[in-house]
């Protein structure tokens, strides 16, 4: 039977509390792949490099291409035309030095070229954001992988390369021979990897104008139009930046949309958050297990919401009215969204509210001057450059 509880809605506020810690981590990271031949596949090409800041990608090249090319509106705006160029050229004799080394480890590693093989480096560092604002370095990488297997890896304490198979070891003790190596591969991990994040976090900053945000997650469900089902629904509101994810839990196994589950797709609310809306139909009587999980970047750790198998608008009383009290707040802001997005996109006019330019030309301008400027006299790209490039007789 049916019993209407407020207290279930405070529960979940407090709750939630509990796991909206902020994360103050960050991450600038490069991943370079190269094959030893290239693959008749779309899309998958012998050469590719790209740069990840928290995870989300920020650039690309690939061997087709040969250019290296924003993959955020920030990056495009903020940086330079020769950062872009400068960059180009990188990327270009990066590519030439795995062409020169895939071949080298196949040789060593005894493969021939029925198969293909694959090289892979991946560098960058991660800091932790101290509450003054000061930044902090965690932890820098530097490895290698041959055909999906660590290779080589520095360690960064020690300073000095860490071979975990045997024909890896003529590198290591190559590479460890020039010191002058290693203190530049640390110098780049703990100082310039980390400047160019703190740079590139103040350009996203900037960009986007708006702390994030974590969500507020609401689960529940209501009658659907089918006789003997609700339609559970998963809410998430109050978040940002937009990337998240959300599933729909039966017995711990997400649902698909195979499984009849409707999304409405990251949505904006009026205060440049974001908001996510997934529902599934399922038997009224159905005793299984369901719950909502959703991750933001903000999150420590998931929020996960059990379904307590309440319904409601299912019976009558109070269920009807606290079930109408959410439907007109789903209303209201649904109103509010759609109002919002034609206001936005010009297609009727709010009085008081203003339209909200994409972004600031002068800021932008001016900015990017400093950018210049910088990334101008440093004379290195965000990346580190390759050991060959360094010193031409540096390879693996
Ligand atoms: C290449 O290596 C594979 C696997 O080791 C082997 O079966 C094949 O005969 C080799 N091909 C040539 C041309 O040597």
């Amino acid at each position: 039977m049916y019993r209407p509880n407020l207290m279930f809605f405070v529960l979940y506020f407090s709750l939630e509390c509990i796991c909206l810690s902020q994360s103050d981590i960050y991450s600038l990271n490069y991943i370079y792949t190269a094959l030893s031949k290239p693959l008749e596949l779309p899309g998958i090409h012998e050469f590719t490099a790209m740069g990840l800041m928290n995870d989300k990608q920020i650039d690309y090249y690939d061997s087709v291409a040969k250019k290296k090319i924003p993959k955020q509106d920030w990056m495009r705006e903020k940086l330079p035309a020769d950062y872009w160029d400068k960059g180009t050229q990188s990327r270009k004799s990066k590519e030439q030095w795995f062409k020169v080394n895939v071949d080298i480890l196949m040789k060593r590693m005894r493969h021939n070229n029925t198969d293909v093989h694959i090289l892979q480096w991946k560098h960058g560092c991660e800091i932790d954001q101290q509450s003054d604002g000061t930044l902090k370095f965690i932890k820098g990488t530097d490895q290698y992988s041959y055909d999906g297997d660590d290779f080589l890896a520095f360690d960064d304490a020690n300073m000095q390369w860490v071979a975990p198979v045997v024909q890896a070891q003529p590198t290591k003790r190559k590479w460890d021979g020039v010191q002058i190596l290693n203190q530049y591969t640390k110098g780049y991990l703990e100082k310039e990897c980390v400047d160019w994040l703190s740079k590139f976090m103040k350009y996203e900053d900037k960009e986007f104008n708006r702390a994030d945000s974590p969500p507020r997650v609401y689960e529940f469900a209501k009658k659907a139009k089918t006789a003997g089902h609700v339609r559970l629904t998963c809410m998430a509101t109050g978040f940002y930046p937009k990337d998240v994810i959300m599933q729909i839990k039966k017995n711990g196994v997400p649902l698909t949309e195979r499984d009849g589950v409707h999304s409405t797709g990251v949505l904006p609310n009026d205060d440049d958050t974001y908001q996510i809306r997934m529902s599934v139909q399922i038997p009224e009587a159905d005793k299984e297990t369901y719950e909502c999980y959703v991750d933001h970047r903000t999150l420590k750790k998931p929020i996960v919401v059990k379904w307590d198998g309440e319904c409601c608008d299912c019976s009558s009383g109070t269920a009807v009215v606290i079930g109408a009290v959410i439907a007109i707040i789903v209303v209201l802001i649904l109103i509010s969204v759609v109002l919002f997005v034609l206001h936005k996109s010009g297609t009727i006019v709010i009085p008081g509210l203003k339209t909200t330019a994409k972004y600031d030309e002068s800021r932008t301008s001016s900015d990017s001057d400093q950018g210049s400027q910088n990334a101008g006299s440093s004379g290195r790209g965000s990346e580190e450059d390759v050991k060959k490039s360094m010193l031409p007789q540096e390879s693996v």
